[in-house]
């Protein structure tokens, strides 16, 4: 790890928690799957800002159907490592779902306060089928069960950055998920 961009000598980091290969072979899996789920359809990948943009953009070319994408960003209030579950739409989607099979695509579910809230307000709007395709889930965690269909990997309750991951915007570009242990403020998370 000590050679990898972004880490060397880094005191704020920690161990790995899902190396390059691992999240390589499993989005591969996870392509492979909803190419086969959506198989005749051609869904549309709502990622959520700003984190899931690392994951999507890779979990997307592993899908071999005609694809669609639209973002949308939320801000939930807490501490930096803590969110409160009061969740603000801060950018909406471009595109209308009604009748389009959505996935919804996130990085991480921690309390799973953020995602609950996503699932019904996009399943307000419509859509044939909603389904979601979470990067992370921490374990043991979540206060509602958010119908996780699609999960890379489940990570012990601890706060990680990279791959699209940040504390205070920094470290989304590192290759591979690892532990913070430096020091987090408080303020608006943000994707
Ligand atoms: P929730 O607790 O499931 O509502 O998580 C809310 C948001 O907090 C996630 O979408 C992430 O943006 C962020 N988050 C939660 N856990 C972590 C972490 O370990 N590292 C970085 N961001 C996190
Ligand atoms: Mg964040």
């Amino acid at each position: 790890m000590a050679d990898e961009p972004g880490s060397a000598a880094d005191p704020n980091l920690g161990k790995v928690v899902v190396t390059q290969a691992e999240l390589e072979a499993r989005i591969a899996e996870l392509g492979e799957q909803l190419t086969a789920d959506y198989e005749g359809r051609a869904p549309l990948l709502v990622g959520v800002l700003k984190g899931a943009f690392v994951f999507m953009s890779d979990l997307a070319r592993a899908i071999r159907l005609p694809l669609e994408f639209d973002f949308m960003a939320v801000s939930s209030y807490g501490s930096a490592t803590k969110t409160s579950g009061v969740v603000r739409i801060v950018k909406d989607l471009d595109l209308d779902l009604t009748g389009r099979h959505v996935l919804l695509v996130e990085d991480i579910v921690d309390s799973g306060l953020t995602l609950s809230y996503l699932r019904r307000n996009l399943a307000a709007r419509g859509p044939a089928t909603l389904e979601v395709c979470a990067l992370l889930v921490k374990d043991g965690l979540q206060r509602s069960d958010p119908e996780l269909r699609y999960v890379g990997f489940t990570i012990p309750p601890e706060f990680v950055v990279g791959y699209g991951l940040d504390v205070a915007e920094r470290y989304r570009n590192l290759p591979y998920v690892c532990a913070y242990v430096g020091d987090t403020g408080t303020g608006t998370l943000q994707g």
